[in-house]
């Protein structure tokens, strides 16, 4: 299959939507990474997309909207006041919520759950696009299963080549991470994955907001996950990938210690301002500081695959705000592998 690549004209939107309304999957823009979407109430459009990723058949989809009255048909029972007043404060934008699922979503969306994720996105390519499809769309991130995420259309082409027939280039993503998931069936909002909305934004909304403990840490033997995505090794560079988490002259000399000792094709990555602490070593900035390191971090972990890196030492950044998505993402490609010093 030829996969084409076209920025988002009012002509190439109708046919990524067109694309769509024939059952078949397009790669398109979102503020928070790349989404690899079908139509989300047929599903063999659906199953396309496990296809298309190499995606385990128990890790759910999230639904796109792009108009708050598509909601009602997706999820049973009453939106609950705080969900409600979540919806207001944060879509459309970077947050999804997690709902009980109406009959309507497919059983391969929802993975045997009997709960959908429900996304408003922000970006107006994409809600452009699932307005001219006139249905929800499927959407997971547009990567084969266990890459990085895509914050650009090349890295969609990248890892889809052949594989679908169209991406939509809209440029790269602003928030860099993908949305924050957060499950509005219990009484106190749990976040599930970290993203844009952060639990201090949250929590000034709904009065109250919990981290699921899964986030910072990997998962227990035998252990189920809220999150099924969470059980599954992510974002991911060839290289391994150590953190380094302290003082920042202290964790400076400690990174320059282990990348010394590793050889040739060791990598570093840091914040601007600390990248002289490193000498003559070869650095790469992450930006000023946490949301430039959100919206770098996936394109520098497949850079660090392009340069062949085998050893990638990382500097780590304060868990607060969008700091603690960045550390959920950089602690995952890690596999958790973090150095106190
Ligand atoms: O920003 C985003 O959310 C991007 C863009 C394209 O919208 N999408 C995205 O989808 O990141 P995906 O499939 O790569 O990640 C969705 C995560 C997975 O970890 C999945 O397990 C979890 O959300 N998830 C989906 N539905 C769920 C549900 N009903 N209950 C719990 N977790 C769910
Ligand atoms: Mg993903």
């Amino acid at each position: 299959m030829l996969t084409k690549v076209e920025p988002c004209t009012e002509a190439a939107l109708r046919q990524a939507a067109e694309w769509i309304r024939a059952g078949e999957v397009v790669g398109f823009p979102t503020e928070t990474v790349y989404g690899l979407g079908a139509d989300a109430l047929n599903p063999q459009a659906v199953r396309k997309i496990f296809a298309a990723k190499g995606r385990p058949a128990d890790n759910p989809l999230i639904v796109h909207i792009a108009e708050l009255s598509q909601i009602r048909p997706l999820i049973s029972g009453e939106i609950s006041d705080r969900a409600a007043a979540l919806a207001h404060a944060f879509w459309p934008g970077p947050l999804t919520m997690i709902f009980p699922k109406s009959d309507r979503i497919p059983q391969e969306v929802s993975a045997g759950l009997d709960t959908v994720g429900i996304r408003f996105p922000a970006n107006e390519d994409a809600r452009r696009l699932i307005q001219a499809c006139g249905c929800p769309i499927a959407a997971p991130s547009a990567n084969r299963s266990g890459r990085p995420s895509p914050t650009t259309a090349a890295h969609v082409l990248e890892d889809m080549d052949g594989r679908i027939p169209m991406i939509l280039d809209g440029g790269p993503c602003q928030v860099g991470l993908e949305s924050t998931v957060l499950d509005v069936t219990g009484e106190i909002p749990r976040v599930l994955r970290p993203g844009g909305v952060t639990p201090e934004m949250i929590a000034q909304v709904a009065g109250s907001c919990r981290v699921d403990e899964s986030v910072m840490r990997p998962l227990k033997e035998g252990e189920k996950p809220r999150s099924p995505g969470m059980k599954y090794r992510h974002y991911a560079p060839k290289g391994s990938l150590t953190i380094f988490e302290g003082a920042p002259e202290d964790v400076a000399r400690e990174i320059c210690r282990a990348y010394d000792a590793a050889g040739e094709n060791a990598l570093i990555l840091a914040l601007e301002a600390h990248v002289p602490l490193y000498g003559g070593r070869r650095v790469v900035s992450l930006g000023l500081d946490a949301v430039d390191m959100a919206r770098r971090l996936f394109d520098e972990l497949r850079g660090a695959d392009e340069m062949g890196a085998t050893q990638i030492f990382s500097e780590a950044v304060p868990g607060k705000g969008i700091g603690l998505a960045v550390m959920n993402r950089l602690g995952r490609a890690a596999a958790f592998h973090i150095e106190q010093v």
